[in-house]
């Protein structure tokens, strides 16, 4: 199959950006059969990142299994706010951690001496955050549930982009996410905010004295999240990335030092 042969397929299945996807699928394709394969897989639906099995975000590229959450790129801001906070042998843990991506950025950005753990639910994430994550810990459980007693009231920066969809919305999303990423990676509840309320209710017995929580939320949700933050006996501040079109919200709590 040429290229221009498949940048006329994946056009024709509704792609955007066919040339760059094209050339990305020649680029990561070892022979013509796997080629194929690959373009028949992008031409039904599934994200790209799949299809390759690698995603870039905050210039770091990272494995990704069919099925897993591909980390958006509006979750820099987020990598971004963690960074303002940290310093260069960070206590940080990435709660609900997908492929692990926010945590390594993180790392990336202080520098080498951070000490890094990472838990997910969901064992393909965990497979693949175990291969990204690399020098650091990364465990499989229900939130905090799997983290070592050691760890408690030392994590400096907790940062947990739980699923924040509202399950009644799940039906609005995208295809891509729909059907190509696992449910739990997406649904947060009736008000999308399940995760959030446990994972905020954990963090202070977690979190370092003057420790940071921070989590992405909806605008329409945040005034919620905010006020459950305040309930756990954080000190809350807010950033929204005015770049972003969809409006991310960050809410960073504080442990009270
Ligand atoms: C929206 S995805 C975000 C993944 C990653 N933080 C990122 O931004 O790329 C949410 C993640 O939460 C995980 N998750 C859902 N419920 C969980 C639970 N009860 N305990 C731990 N992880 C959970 C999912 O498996 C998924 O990987």
């Amino acid at each position: 199959m040429t290229e221009a042969e498949i940048v006329r397929r994946l056009r024709a299945a509704g792609s955007v950006f066919a040339e760059r996807e094209a050339a990305m699928l020649v680029a990561e394709a070892g022979d013509a059969d796997e080629l194929a394969a690959m373009v028949a897989r992008r031409v039904a639906g599934e994200p790209l990142e799949q299809v390759v099995g690698w995603a870039e975000f905050d210039g770091i590229r990272f494995v990704v299994e069919p099925g897993v959450f591909v980390p958006r790129h509006r979750t820099e801001f987020l990598v971004q706010q963690a960074a303002r906070f940290g310093h260069l042998s960070a206590v940080v843990l990435d709660l609900c951690c997908g492929v692990g991506a926010l945590g390594v950025a993180v790392r990336s950005r202080l520098g080498g001496g951070v000490e890094l753990h990472a838990a997910d639910l969901d064992p393909a994430a965990v497979r693949c955050a175990r291969v990204n994550v690399r020098l650091g810990a990364v465990y499989e459980g229900d939130l905090f549930d799997p983290l070592p007693e050691l760890l408690r009231g030392r994590v400096e920066l907790l940062l947990a982009n739980a699923p924040y969809v509202p399950s009644g919305d799940i039906a609005l999303l995208p295809a891509e996410a729909r059907d190509h990423e696992h449910a739990i990676a997406l649904d947060g509840g009736t008000d999308g905010l399940d995760l959030h309320r446990r994972a905020i209710a954990g963090a202070p017995s977690w979190l370092a004295p003057g420790g940071r929580l921070l989590i992405e939320v909806s605008e329409r949700q945040a005034a919620m999240a905010a006020s459950l933050m305040q309930s756990a006996g954080l000190e809350v501040e807010s950033a929204v990335d005015e770049d972003d079109h969809d409006t991310t919200t960050v809410l960073i709590g504080r442990r009270r030092p």
